[in-house]
C-alpha cells in the first residue's frame, strides 16, 4: 500500500558486496509497495551475492552495474541515474564502500554516482564487528557524518560470520522505516513523546493472570509515526508480540503498577504523553506465590480485587503535565462516554475508538474529543491513522516557547 512518505519518490538503491544483499530483495519489495520507484545499481562485488536478474524482477527496472553500460542514451549513467532521484540509498554499504565514499573516490558506477549526486545520500552499513570497529572505518563514518551523509544503523547482534557485535545491517523492515522516516515532515522535531501501548497482565498466581485483548498495534503505530515526525520516543509496552519501531526506545512491563511506575519515572522529560495501553483497572490484592491447585473438594478459588493506579489521571494531575492524550475503547455509547471520560481524566484530548472494539484489527476509526468539539477522522489502517493523529496532536501543542 502506497504511503504518504514514499509514494512517488524515486530512489537509487546502491548495493555493495556483502552477505546482507539478501535483505535488499525484501527492502525493494517494501519500497515499491509503498509507491517508490527503485533504480538498483550494483557494484561488481554485490553481483556475487545476489543476481541483477532478481533485483530487476523485484524493482521492475533494469539494473545497472557498469559505468560503461550503453543503455543510457548519452552514455552518462554515472550522472543521469541520480538526476531524478530524491535520494541515493546505499544498502548494504560495505567497509570498502564507506572508505570510498569518505574519500570521494569514483572508480566504478556506484561510487561515481555518489560523487556526482545532487540529492541526499543515505548509507546502511553492513559488516563484521571488527570491520565496523576498525579505527579506519570509524574515521570514515565520522567523515561521512560531517559531510552530511545520513547513516542508518548499524544494528547489533549475531553476524553471518558467527560473531556477535555491532555492524550487522538493520533488518529490511527497519531499513524501510528509517527511509520513510527520512522523508517524513518533522512536525515533532525537538519534542519528547512518552507512550504506553498494549495490555497489562495482572497475575493471579505464577502461571495465570488477567489481561485483555489489546494487541498494541495502535500504540506501536503512534510510536512509529511520532518517531518519523522527528520526536524522541519512549514507548512503555505491556506484553505484546510486536517489533519495536525503528528509532524508538522501548521499555517492556507486565502489570499496571509497573507501567504506572515506568511512566512516572520518565514523564518529567516528556512534552507529550499518549496513553494508548489498555490498562487493567483492578488487580488481585494478593497473587498466590504458588500455582493455585484444583482441590479434591472442587472448591472454587475466590479473589479480592484492589484498584490499579490510573496512569492517565496521574499524569494529568502533575503540577506541570505534558500535553496528555488518552484513548477510550468503549463497547457502546462512545459519544457520551468519550467526552465524559475526557473531563473525568482532565486531559485536553481524548481519542475514542468508534464502532465495535477494534482490538487486534489493522483498521480503526476514531473520534477526537476536546473541549467543545468532537471530530471524526476517516477510517484507515492504523499506521495511516497514527500519522493523522500525530498531525492533529502537533497542531494542538502549546507554543514551543511555553512547552517544558
Ligand atoms: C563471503 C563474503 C562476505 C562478505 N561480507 C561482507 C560484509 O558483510 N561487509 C563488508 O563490508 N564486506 C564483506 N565482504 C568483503 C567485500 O565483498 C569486499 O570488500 C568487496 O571488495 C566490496 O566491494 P564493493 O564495496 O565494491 O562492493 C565479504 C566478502 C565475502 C567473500
Amino acid at each position: 500500500m502506497a504511503t504518504a512518505e514514499l509514494a512517488g519518490k524515486h530512489l537509487v538503491l546502491g548495493m555493495t558486496g556483502g552477505i546482507a544483499c539478501y535483505k535488499i530483495a525484501e527492502l525493494t519489495r517494501l519500497l515499491t509497495k509503498a509507491g517508490a520507484t527503485v533504480q538498483v545499481v550494483m557494484t561488481e562485488a554485490a553481483t556475487q551475492f545476489i543476481t541483477p536478474v532478481t533485483m530487476q524482477a523485484l524493482s521492475g527496472r533494469p539494473v545497472y552495474t557498469s559505468q560503461w553500460d550503453g543503455r543510457v542514451p548519452n552514455n552518462m549513467a554515472h550522472i543521469d541515474l541520480s538526476r531524478e532521484a530524491d535520494a541515493i540509498v546505499i544498502a548494504p554499504a560495505s567497509t570498502d564502500f564507506l572508505a570510498k565514499l569518505a574519500h570521494g573516490m569514483a572508480d566504478d558506477l556506484l561510487s561515481t554516482l555518489c560523487v556526482a549526486r545532487d540529492c541526499p545520500l543515505l548509507v546502511v552499513p553492513a559488516m563484521n564487528r571488527q570491520m565496523w570497529q576498525n579505527p579506519a572505518t570509524q574515521r570514515n563514518v565520522a567523515q561521512l557524518r560531517a559531510d552530511g551523509v545520513t547513516l542508518l544503523g548499524p544494528d547489533s547482534g549475531p553476524q553471518a560470520c558467527g560473531e556477535i557485535g555491532d555492524g550487522r545491517m538493520l533488518e529490511a523492515k527497519a531499513t524501510y522505516e528509517a527511509i520513510s522516516s527520512f522523508f517524513s515532515p518533522k512536525i515533532l522535531s525537538g519534542r519528547r513523546v512518552l507512550l504506553t501501548a498494549g495490555p497489562t497482565f495482572e497475575p493471579l498466581d505464577p502461571v495465570r493472570g488477567i489481561t485483555n485483548r489489546s494487541s498494541g498495534k495502535m500504540g506501536f503505530a503512534l510510536a512509529r509515526a511520532a518517531q518519523q515526525a522527528g520526536a524522541e520516543v519512549h514507548l512503555v509496552a505491556g506484553p505484546v508480540s510486536l517489533e519495536t519501531p525503528w528509532g524508538v526506545f522501548r521499555q517492556d512491563v507486565q502489570t499496571a503498577q509497573q507501567m504506572h511506575d515506568a511512566v512516572m519515572r520518565s514523564v518529567a522529560d516528556a512534552d507529550i504523553f499518549i496513553g494508548v495501553a489498555a490498562v487493567a483497572d483492578w488487580r488481585v490484592a494478593h497473587a498466590s506465590e504458588h500455582k493455585i491447585k484444583k482441590t479434591a473438594e472442587r472448591a472454587l478459588p475466590s479473589f479480592t480485587f484492589v484498584e490499579n493506579p490510573d496512569i492517565l489521571a496521574s499524569v494529568a494531575k502533575l503540577p506541570h503535565p505534558p500535553f496528555a492524550v488518552g484513548f477510550a475503547a468503549e463497547s457502546g455509547d462512545l459519544e457520551v462516554h468519550g467526552e465524559e471520560k475526557r473531563m473525568r481524566k482532565n486531559v485536553p484530548l481524548l481519542i475514542g475508538n468508534l464502532g465495535p472494539l477494534t482490538f487486534g484489527l489493522d483498521d480503526n476509526e476514531v473520534i477526537l474529543f476536546e473541549a467543545g468539539s468532537a471530530t471524526k477522522l476517516t477510517r484507515a489502517d492504523k499506521q495511516t491513522l497514527a500519522r493523522a493523529l500525530i498531525a492533529e496532536i502537533a497542531k494542538r501543542l502549546p507554543d514551543t516557547s511555553l512547552i517544558r
